[in-house]
């Protein structure tokens, strides 16, 4: 059984309940829009949000329909940003499949994004929670800035560390503290507790990203994404970022000269991973990572022994550990 599988079993039911809740909110008469909606819903992604927020629920109180709308919600946001992330990183696989920004266009992938997103806002309204769709509007407009920034830095090439966890936590660690946020107002009004689960997300989704963003350097086959890809569009990660702090000038110019190029060729992109491999920077990403999974288990640890609670361990240990 799959490390997730295991991680669902407290909220299996709901899970699956969950997936026809999904589904029911990717439909259209449009024909071409029923099409990529169909697309996308044939290639689904690991579902890491959702059953975050139907765990941090559960943790926390007795999963209600808010928790559903919650789940729905961000899963739908978390599409659209994908489908909208891969026209600005020029991306042409996701979840194993071509983007639709590449087996369509842009300007449909676009809309399409905008299409989700907007049916993700209205099934909060529909629902009449507006709690809800406070912390995930509020969740949105930090993602867009987050993809502004990290343009601007790709743009300048002039990336430093502290320049790079404000990139993230916007753009990837906003949503994933929304989960846990929205998970936990579904059950409880206490603030204390849905401050404390904010916390827990945010360092979740940190960690998260650092993941992902070593899985770019890492060629494993598994991703469904291509390996380099933020290379190729001047994304200067962590691992990046400190080995080109260590590095030697000439070292330093060298790596930036291909970096700058607007066209790389294979052996080049070859190279800046070596570079960041022998360099240490994986293993330093790995470190920071590391300190942010812990502080997310540290918040975990101040709640009493339960079978949710041991999810959730697994589920902060998978989001470092995963291999996809
Ligand atoms: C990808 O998220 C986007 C990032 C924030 C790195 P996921 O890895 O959760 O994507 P899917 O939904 O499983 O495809
Ligand atoms: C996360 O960043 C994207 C979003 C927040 C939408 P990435 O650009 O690294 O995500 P992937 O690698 O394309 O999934
Ligand atoms: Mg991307
Ligand atoms: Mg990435």
């Amino acid at each position: 059984m799959s490390i997730l599988t295991e991680i669902k079993k407290p909220v299996e039911k709901e899970m699956d309940e969950f997936e026809s809740y999904f589904n029911k909110t990717m439909k259209s008469e449009i024909p071409l829009l029923k099409i990529i909606l169909n697309y996308v819903l044939r290639r689904k992604g690991k579902q890491m949000r959702p059953l975050l927020v139907f765990l941090t629920a559960r943790l926390n109180g007795t999963i209600s329909e808010a928790t559903f709308v919650a789940a729905t919600l961000i899963e739908l946001l978390h599409t659209a940003s994908l489908v909208h992330d891969d026209v600005v990183d020029d991306a042409h696989e996701r979840r194993g499949a071509i983007s639709i920004n590449a087996l369509w266009n842009s300007k449909i992938a676009v809309l399409v994004g905008d299409y989700m997103l907007s049916k993700g806002l209205l099934i909060s309204v529909e629902k009449a929670r507006y709690d809800m769709l406070e912390i995930v509007s509020e969740a949105v407009n930090s993602m867009a800035e987050g993809e502004l920034l990290q343009l601007q830095k790709a743009r300048k090439l002039n990336i430093k560390e502290d320049d790079y966890y404000k990139i993230i936590i916007s753009k990837t660690a906003a949503l994933i503290s929304a989960c846990t946020a929205t998970g936990a107002i579904s059950v409880t009004d206490d603030p204390d507790t849905i401050q404390l689960m904010k916390d827990f997300g945010e360092n979740i989704g940190i960690a998260f990203q650092i993941r992902d963003d070593i899985l770019d350097y890492e060629a494993n086959g598994l991703t469904g994404k291509t390996v380099g890809n933020d290379i190729k569009e001047r994304k200067i990660t962590l691992p990046l970022i400190h080995s080109l702090e260590l590095a030697s000038l000439s070292q330093k110019r060298e790596i930036m000269s291909i970096v700058k190029s607007r066209k790389k060729t294979k052996a080049e992109i070859d190279e800046v991973i070596l570079f960041v491999t022998v360099s240490g920077g994986l293993e330093y990403a790995e470190l920071k990572m590391n300190q942010y999974r812990d502080k997310a288990l540290a918040i975990l640890d101040s709640y009493p022994a339960s079978e949710v609670k041991e999810s959730l361990k697994r589920f902060v240990h998978f989001t470092t550990s995963r291999n996809k």
